[in-house]
């Protein structure tokens, strides 16, 4: 359980899971924070992994520039695109508004995200943090879940620390879409975004603490046989999502929810097949390669 700091007083924090993740309350994100208010959410951000703001119905233009007080944006190059080159749009609806047929591309697209990751695990500077809007959220479905592996490393027996000391995953975006067979991406943007190689442990760079590093994006694993490293990638990712180690976010419109991607799994339970859901996505990117 993260322990409460004194800058943290100001603000009401109330803890979502006995582990991680914190609502934080009393905040209007329309409007820009002063430096000192900005500063004691960075700091909830960083010891608790995953914050939540309820009712903070904002537009995309509000949504990066709250987005951008936490570093560079990635721009969206994939499929699903927002007009704001920010704004990552995952939506189960076609461009009429109507939700997507069961046989839909795109919906198979959305399907990727039922996998434990991280976001942009298979960029050499993956992602720092995802902010996720809920414009039309579904009842009872399409739940999000989160899993701290920082959590999980600390959980860890001493020896099986040990063990993973110096190994390195190959994560590839081309790997983990191709699991789902012909999702709409091209060539183009798989080449965009080669293979690369991370530490799995890392260190946080904020608290200083370890964390498993582990991704529905892993390949292989550097020095493995390749049915072997995907075996131990599952195991290690299991270790971090067992059930008792999971926060499941139940949407309310306007929920805003940011994520620690450097030590945070994440996955959308379902594409709900007849209500609406559109969320809209900013991405944080990383400050340099993972150490
Ligand atoms: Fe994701």
């Amino acid at each position: 359980m993260p322990v409460a700091t004194a800058t943290e007083q100001a603000l009401e924090i109330k803890p979502l899971h006995p582990l991680f993740g914190a609502e934080i309350i009393g905040l209007d994100l329309r409007e820009p924070l002063d430096d000192e208010t900005f500063a004691k959410v960075r700091d909830a951000f960083n010891n608790y992994s995953v914050l939540l703001f309820r009712r903070q119905d904002i537009t995309d233009d509000q949504h990066v520039a709250f987005s951008r007080r936490f570093g560079e944006l990635e721009e969206t190059g994939f499929a699903i695109a927002a007009p704001n080159p920010y704004i990552y749009r995952l939506a189960n609806v076609d461009d009429q508004g109507n939700v997507l047929a069961m046989d839909a591309v795109k919906r198979t697209f959305l399907e990727v995200n039922a996998r434990w990751h991280t976001d942009s695990s298979f960029r050499a500077i993956p992602a720092m943090a995802s902010i996720l809007s809920g414009k039309e959220v579904p009842e009872g479905e399409g739940e999000t879940c989160f899993a701290s592996m920082r959590v999980a490393y600390k959980a860890m027996p001493e020896g099986r620390k040990k063990s993973l000391e110096g190994m390195r995953a190959i994560h590839s975006y081309a790997y983990s879409v191709s699991l789902f067979g012909e999702v709409g991406v091209t060539q183009e943007e798989k080449d965009a975004v080669p293979p690369v190689e991370h530490p799995m442990v890392r260190t946080h760079a904020p608290t200083g603490e370890k964390s498993l590093y582990v991704s529905g994006h892993i390949e292989s694993i550097v020095g493995m046989p390749v049915e072997e490293g995907r075996l131990l990638a599952k195991e290690l990712i299991d270790w971090c999502t067992r059930p008792e180690y999971v926060y499941t976010h139940r949407w309310q419109r306007h929920d805003l929810v940011m994520w620690d991607n450097r030590c945070v799994l994440h996955r959308a339970t379902s594409v709900p097949s007849k209500q609406k859901r559109i969320m809209h996505r900013t991405t944080i990117a990383g400050e340099g390669p993972v150490v």
